[in-house]
């Protein structure tokens, strides 16, 4: 059987990231070209100037991926890009790169979901993990408990009403005077903090099982810091960072235990920036263990945006035979 290479592109919001895979779980290059410290001046990702050096990237890292394989571009077999969910400019770069090295080489265009690519992260390192599984998705655009049924084949069972996870993490962050990104930051400080020292609440949701809100809980750390603030105390930043974290964890352990018990699966898996964090994967490594589940998660450079995990949902894709025109276009709201 023949080889198949799939050269990725991911540019949603702020990486500009391309990787070659083979046969879809082996990575032969994982180029990423991170922002973040340009965004940090400004405390969060500016869309304007993520879309600006996306095109001044794009170019390169794509080189550099297809190099460091060891491959041309006439050995890859597609091409295959993130098309949405993300900043529509940011997108755009990606869509447009790869749309004109798949028809300047002649090869098929597979337009691929982001949080496929987030999920898809588990096959590179677990090369036994096949589905079905629930995998928990957090990101800092994204919350969602997914039921992976197969292969390219999704339902989301439960999502966040409000703010994402690791939006929560960059805005408590933010509060508590650590700047931007917050979720590193937080999982770092929070090491020398009492998860226990501040009881923040853990928000159900109405009617909903394994729907998730964090406003809640941010406003919480919001009022807690002013009335600190009026009383005159002074505030313990790793307390803070812990408790919060430690509400975070609880919810999603919680919900995502009762999905996979109501669901009858054994394989539990995590994935997006959030799932990078020391705490949460030692929380759900302790729940999986206690219920007897498989527990399976991305080495923290596969959680965070990449496009290896672009192309490890782009080799599936194409196996399935999606292709895309050259209409194909950047949707900012692409529903999974
Ligand atoms: O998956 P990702 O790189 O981009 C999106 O698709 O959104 O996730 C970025 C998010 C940010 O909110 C960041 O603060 C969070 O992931 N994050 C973390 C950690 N590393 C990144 N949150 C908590 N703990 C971490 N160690
Ligand atoms: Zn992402």
């Amino acid at each position: 059987k023949e080889d198949i290479y799939i050269l990725a592109v991911e540019s949603s919001c702020d990486e500009t990231a391309a990787s070659v895979v083979r046969n879809g779980r082996e990575v032969l290059s994982n180029i990423i070209y991170s922002q973040i410290d340009l965004h940090t001046l400004y405390g969060g990702v500016v869309p304007e100037i993520a879309s600006r050096k996306h095109i001044e990237k794009v170019n390169q890292v794509i080189e550099k991926a297809l190099s460091d394989a060891g491959i041309t571009l006439e050995e890859v077999t597609a091409v295959a890009v993130t098309y949405g969910p993300g900043l529509v400019g940011a997108l755009l770069v990606g869509v447009s790169a790869a749309k004109a090295i798949a028809f300047a080489a002649d090869k098929p265009l597979v337009g691929v979901h982001h949080i496929e690519g987030h999920i898809s992260a588990n096959f590179i390192e677990n090369k036994e993990l096949e589905p079905p599984f629930i995998c928990l998705v957090v990101s800092g655009g994204h919350s969602h408990l997914v039921v992976v049924k197969d292969y390219g084949e999704y339902e989301i069972i439960g999502r966040t009403r409000d703010d994402a996870a690791g939006e929560a993490f960059d805005k408590v962050a933010r509060a508590i005077g650590l700047g931007y990104p917050g979720g590193p930051k937080i999982d770092k400080v929070s090491k020398e903090g009492n998860p226990d020292a501040i009881v923040f609440p853990r928000a159900k949701v109405d009617g909903s099982t394994y729907d998730f809100s964090f406003s809640g809980l941010k406003s919480a750390v919001l009022n807690y810091l002013n009335s600190c603030e009026m009383k005159g105390i002074e505030v313990n930043q790793a307390d803070v960072a812990a408790s919060f974290q430690k509400a975070v964890i609880d919810v999603l352990v919680g919900h995502s235990m009762e999905a996979v018990s109501q669901y009858h699966l054994n394989k539990f898996a995590i994935a997006g920036g959030v799932a990078s964090n020391t705490s949460l994967r030692a929380a759900f490594e302790k729940a999986c263990r206690d219920k007897g589940l498989e527990f399976y998660h991305p080495s923290p450079v596969y959680c965070t945006d990449n496009a290896a995990m672009i192309g490890v949902a782009g080799y599936y894709e194409y196996c399935k035979g999606t292709r895309h025109g050259w209409d194909l276009n950047a949707v900012p709201n692409l529903k999974l």
